[in-house]
């Protein structure tokens, strides 16, 4: 039974280095006793306009937002809203390629014309920032974008210049929207970036269940100006997410704020202490590296998210063998792992004795590998390269189908997406060719055993959803 699972994880000792940010660490009263959806005296999510509503409008003042949106269908809902609002049926959209699934999926829905900004690489080869520049370069050579669609902080932590591309965005009077899904606890204490609500973002959407102590699925939208149609927002808010939404979920997103705004001050400088010590003891490791906000250069990033521990492999071990011993040998479970890297998730309810355990099983794991020698490892830069699109995404999917080898697919358009999970960012959106180079890429990746979603394999090979030719 998935109960049965559930408790024998939380009885097993087992270290959680990934969402949920409350961490398994809070307690509550048995769910049974308070679980109800909209009755007499507790307003409606749809129609808020008593207690729900206050409580949305006390998350606006937190955030220093205009409007504040319960979620309890995570980000996700509120890409799909945000964007849908922004975007009329049919139009232009400029959107950094590094987005989450999410946001391919509001262009389909909307019929989207997607334009793509591709973000700068780090040395390492991971996804960085979408820079200003490369915003106000599209826009003075382009027309007719509706809307202007970034992710910041990336699934890694890094953070773009969101104030600059806002300028740049309403200097053509176009609104941006801010995927900021893993930032929900940006803008309260010094030592995290600022929160692109702050920032003059037009749209946010932060899942709070990420980075703050809240449950899984629940995230906040706010808007920031009238830039997007609120009552848009609303509508679409109404389509994409349940009629019934759980006021457990609800009443969590408001007891994480509640956390913060009262005993958020200690929190967090307990926090950044503990995220120092665990940076200190990690500065000395030889074999692996992990990166602080001074490893990357302007270029890379604006700014980065101390609370994102990437532990660079630099070739010795794959992200998944790290992913593996610390799981099996020392008790803690990443976020996630691929080729060259591993990321470990932290948040305000992580503990002192959790960053030490990290930190030594990383220094142990170091000195293991004195005297292996590095191998060529896939870097998300290898990953994540640049297929022209062919076509629009709905077009593709609605297109005929047929579904063919990979390795016969070169050429071809996919009617389908290829991405790893985590961290949802597709390889190949419907409509892109797949060309030799990319083939080879989601071949190695299923080689050294990633987690390839969109393909379909049987004993004998794998498939691809190719548009009919
Ligand atoms: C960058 C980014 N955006 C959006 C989402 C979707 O968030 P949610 O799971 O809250 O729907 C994710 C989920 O991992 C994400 O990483």
């Amino acid at each position: 039974m998935l109960l049965d699972k559930l408790q024998t994880l939380a009885q097993s000792g087992q270290y959680p280095f990934h969402m949920p940010g409350h961490k398994r660490a809070l307690d509550f009263p048995n769910p049974y006793a308070i679980d109800i959806t909209e009755i007499g005296g507790f307003d409606n999510l749809h129609h808020a306009q008593g207690i729900l509503q206050e409580a949305q409008e006390r998350a606006a003042q937190m955030y220093g937002s205009k409007r504040a949106y319960y979620l309890v269908n995570g980000s996700t809902c509120g890409i799909l809203a945000a964007i849908s609002a922004a975007a009329p049926r049919g139009s232009r959209i400029l959107v950094a390629r590094n987005s989450h699934k999410a946001v391919y999926h509001a262009i389909y829905l909307r019929q989207l014309q997607a334009e793509y900004l591709y973000p700068v690489d780090t040395a390492s080869g991971i996804q960085g920032q979408t820079t200003p520049q490369q915003v106000r370069k599209y826009l003075q050579e382009n027309s007719g974008i509706r809307a202007v669609v970034i992710t910041s902080p990336t699934y890694d932590g890094l953070v773009s210049d969101v104030a600059g591309i806002a300028a740049v965005a309403h200097e053509y009077d176009i609104p941006l929207i801010v995927d900021e899904a893993h930032g929900a606890h940006f803008g309260f204490h010094p030592a995290f970036p600022e929160n692109a609500t702050r920032l003059g973002a037009d749209a946010v959407i932060m899942s709070v269940h990420k980075t703050l102590p809240a449950f899984t699925q629940t995230a906040l939208l706010h808007l920031c100006s009238d830039r997007i149609n609120a009552v848009q927002v609303k509508k679409f808010l109404n389509i994409y997410e349940t009629s019934s939404p759980s006021y457990i979920l609800m009443a969590g997103i408001e007891r994480s704020l509640e956390i913060i705004r009262k005993e958020g001050d200690q929190l967090f400088a307990a926090y950044v202490a503990g995220l120092e010590k665990f940076r200190h003891k990690v500065a000395s490791l030889v074999h692996l590296y992990v990166p602080d906000a001074v490893a990357f250069t302007d270029g890379e990033a604006y700014a980065f998210d101390i609370g994102k521990i990437l532990i660079e492999t630099q070739g010795y071990l794959s992200g998944q063998q790290l992913q593996e011993l610390l799981r099996n040998d020392y008790g803690l479970e990443l976020e996630m792992a691929s080729g060259n890297y591993a990321v470990a998730m932290t948040s305000l309810m992580d503990t002192q004795e959790g960053f030490d355990r990290l930190a030594q099983a990383l220094c142990e794991i170091d000195n293991s590998l004195v005297g292996t020698t590095p191998a060529a490892l896939l870097t998300p830069r290898d990953i994540y390269r640049t297929p022209g699109k062919r076509i629009e995404i709905h077009e593709a999917e609605e297109s005929p189908h047929t579904l063919i080898p990979l390795s016969a697919a070169v050429g071809h358009t996919s009617a389908d997406y290829i991405y790893l999970y985590p961290p949802g960012i597709p390889i190949i959106v419907p409509g892109e060719e797949l060309d030799e180079q990319t083939i080879k890429t989601v071949t190695k990746c299923m080689e050294v055993g990633l987690d390839v979603e969109g393909l379909h394999t049987d004993t004998t090979s794998t498939f691809v959803y190719t548009v009919t030719m």
